[in-house]
């Protein structure tokens, strides 16, 4: 077996067989190209333990020179694709570029769905075909069937299975590892009981109600979260070597985004939605993964990373909720092996998450908290997209209308958006509500 050399990008040369190059094909293609999306050479970043101590926010239109940026061209041909390459050098790692031979594969359609209101939908991403261990994103879309054009679209990223989200029986389990916590999962796979396990959490004929469509996948169909094994997406990557399969630099939540990526290179091209109103979504983990995908992918229109915290949307500096060195102790597979160095120091870091938020503008971006998820640090949040209003100002958008944390209950529903409920860590229907009214705010318009 001859896979790509990880390092070059370049396929060993022996034995040169037609077999072995056709396998790999699509992975050579993937390796050659740049892992953040862009042609140039990644820049060397000084190492971390050399980066100035910075204790506020990091300025995000301040360059690595310490030059301010200028201009709006200037933010987005050389400040932007600087962010970017820093977030992926100092904390998720590359995400992995696009696949050349992405192959969707309908596998039914049923206009009959939620009582006739919708269509349902269920495609699989098959990532390279004829390669048996490529991730396959099974992605299942609800699609109201009134309405007057194609509609606006959640995409979000589910943890235990699109069969979780109703008891449809025609929505196929979940192929992928789980965790035990999701309800009806045994041995680290779905069964039948797990089906609408989920379902009150996810209003899906208040969604289509309201003219929104709803595309989801879960998070397992691209990578396994696991801190001992990366079998899906990295596996592949690594040609199936467990020896090149190597965390060093990259980080699931990366792999996620890639995964979120992939769906929207599929929902583009499907006349049922808006390619130009697709917003991603998800819960804690898979918040920080809807906040990056949308940071680094411009398709995308919006990003609700929803009580995201830590390593999403809640600043690495300070001392409230989940630290640095807490979220890289328990789940060190998230983050790349730099990201580690910051553990006793992280106002090393020559960014925060404000530029994360900023690497969106002025696309908007609703931050939704709750009172009694602290480790997610509620009031972190706020001060994130304060700290990320100047580059939307910057860019002649609106950005953070409140000054101050609002009541709770009270949604703010500028471009930057907020909202603290009571309540603890989950996502539930009551939480949708506020998805609907911001999307209502500043996607319909
Ligand atoms: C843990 C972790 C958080 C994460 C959360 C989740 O609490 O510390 O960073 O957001 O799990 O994904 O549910």
């Amino acid at each position: 077996m001859n896979p790509p050399d990880r390092a070059s990008g370049v396929p060993y040369h022996r034995p040169i067989m037609k077999t072995v190059l056709r396998r790999f094909a699509g992975v050579v293609a993937l390796m050659a190209c740049s892992c953040v999306g862009q042609t140039s050479p990644p820049r060397a970043f000084p190492d971390a333990a050399s980066l100035p101590a910075q204790a506020a926010l990091p300025d995000p239109l301040v360059k690595m020179d310490g030059r301010r940026v200028e201009s709006r061209q200037e933010w987005f041909a050389q400040r932007r694709p600087e962010l970017k390459e820093l977030f992926a050098h100092y904390m998720y790692g590359p995400i992995p570029p696009k696949p050349v031979r992405m192959k969707p594969i309908v596998n039914g359609e049923y206009r009959d769905f939620l009582g006739g209101k919708a269509t349902l939908r269920l495609v699989t991403l098959d990532t390279a075909p004829d390669e048996t261990n490529a991730p396959r994103i099974d992605l299942m879309l609800v699609v109201p069937n009134t309405r007057t054009g194609p509609a606006p679209a959640f995409l979000a990223i589910n943890f235990c299975g699109n069969q979780a989200l109703t008891s449809d029986p025609r929505i196929p389990l979940l192929r992928g590892w789980l965790r035990n916590s999701c309800r009806g999962c045994t041995n680290g796979f779905a069964t039948e009981a797990s089906r609408g396990t989920q379902s009150a959490d996810w209003p899906l004929a208040e969604i289509v109600g309201r003219g929104y469509a709803l595309a989801t996948f879960c998070n397992a169909d691209v990578d396994a979260d696991r801190a001992d094994a990366s079998p899906g997406l990295y596996a592949w990557l690594a040609g199936n070597d467990p020896g090149r399969n190597n965390p060093t630099n990259r980080g699931t939540i990366a792999a996620w985004a890639w995964g979120f990526h992939r769906c929207v290179d599929y929902l583009v091209t499907d006349r049922d939605i808006d390619a130009k109103r697709i917003a991603t979504l998800g819960h804690s983990r898979n918040g920080k993964t809807a906040l990056l995908a949308a940071a680094f992918d411009e398709r995308i229109a919006m990003a609700f990373p929803h009580q995201a915290g830590c390593g999403g949307s809640a600043p690495s500096r300070g001392k409230t909720g989940e630290s640095v060195k807490a979220i890289n102790d328990r789940f060190p597979h998230w983050f790349n092996a730099q990201f580690k160095k910051f553990n006793e120091a992280p106002e090393r870091l020559p960014f925060d998450q404000n530029a994360l938020v900023a690497l969106c503008a002025p696309r908007p971006v609703l931050f939704s908290a709750a009172e009694g998820d602290q480790w997610a640090n509620p009031a972190g949040q706020f001060e994130v997209l304060r700290a990320a209003d100047p580059v939307y100002r910057f860019l002649g958008s609106a950005g953070l209308e409140a000054k101050e944390m609002p009541p709770l209950g009270k949604l703010i529903a500028s471009p930057l958006g907020y909202y603290l409920r009571e309540g603890k860590h989950s996502m539930t229907a009551a939480d949708w509500h506020v998805f609907l009214d911001f999307a209502d705010r500043q996607l319909k318009k």
